[in-house]
């Protein structure tokens, strides 16, 4: 049975993901922070394969007692991610590392962690998650959209260091979705941004759980080093 560490697992997208992963038969590892009680939920439908854990990345940067507790994985999905939003010259360094703390070097440092074992079993499957915001421009989004664009240059290097290690490091790159983040926006936001996309329509979320098991399949071998864009056209 492969397993699977999963981030941010309490959240919008995380829950949809976990659901599928776990329906799917994976064993997976859920990871939250300040609503680990969902996790919970659905941890007593899947006693024997899944176990929750509860961290707060924000007062962490050693790993090496997660990592020892979890054992040995096949795959990370880095779902974790916290959203900010100010105007460029608003913005507080601490807001600004706060953002690339949990966005960026979070998945970063985790993955480094997990690399060395993976690497020995030679087989590893990594997600990263940035978002449409790191690709188009959008007013008030400077620190949530940096961090996001530099996980696909992070995707990027490891897809290259990895993949002689039968590791793919793959990022996913969702639009306007109807779970998660979506919720904190205002109603004249959500208005706008639904102008937006073609369809008129957020995206399915159910779309996201589908291509993180797309990309952890052992056939998606040969997909490495890839944005791939669940975003209903809104390029
Ligand atoms: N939803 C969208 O439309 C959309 C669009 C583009 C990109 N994305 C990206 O997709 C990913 C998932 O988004 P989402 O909408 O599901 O977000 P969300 O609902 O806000 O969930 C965020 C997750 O991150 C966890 N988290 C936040 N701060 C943490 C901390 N200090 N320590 C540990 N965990 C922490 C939360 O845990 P608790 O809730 O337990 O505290 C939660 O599980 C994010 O990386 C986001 O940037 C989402």
């Amino acid at each position: 049975m492969r397993k699977i560490v999963l981030t941010g697992a309490s959240g919008g997208l995380g829950l949809v993901i976990a659901q599928n992963l776990l329906n799917e038969g994976y064993f997976v590892h859920l990871i939250g922070n300040k609503n680990t009680s969902k996790l919970q939920l659905i941890h007593s439908k899947f006693l024997a394969t899944s176990k929750v854990y509860s961290v707060d990345f924000s007062k962490t940067s050693d790993f090496t007692e997660l990592v020892n507790e979890i054992g040995q994985i096949d795959g990370l999905v880095h779902t974790l991610g916290v959203s900010s939003a100010d105007m460029s010259w608003k913005i507080t360094s601490e807001e600004w590392n706060r953002v690339m703390h949990l966005n960026l070097t979070v998945p970063f440092q985790l993955t480094q962690a997990f690399t060395p074992q993976l690497r020995a079993n030679k087989f590893g499957r990594i997600i990263f998650f940035s978002s449409i915001v790191a690709q188009k421009g959008f007013i008030g989004t400077s620190a949530y959209a940096t961090s996001k664009s530099a996980l696909i240059g992070l995707t990027r290097t490891l897809a290259v260091e990895l993949i002689n290690s039968g590791i793919t490091v793959n990022c996913i790159a969702p639009g306007y979705m109807d779970k998660g983040m979506i919720e904190e926006v205002t109603d004249e936001y959500l208005k706008e941004i639904l102008g937006l996309i073609p369809s008129k329509k957020l995206g399915d979320s159910t779309n996201i759980a589908h291509t993180v098991s797309y990309l952890l399949n052992e056939k998606a071998s040969y997909i490495n080093g890839q944005v791939l864009n669940v975003n209903g056209g809104l390029n």
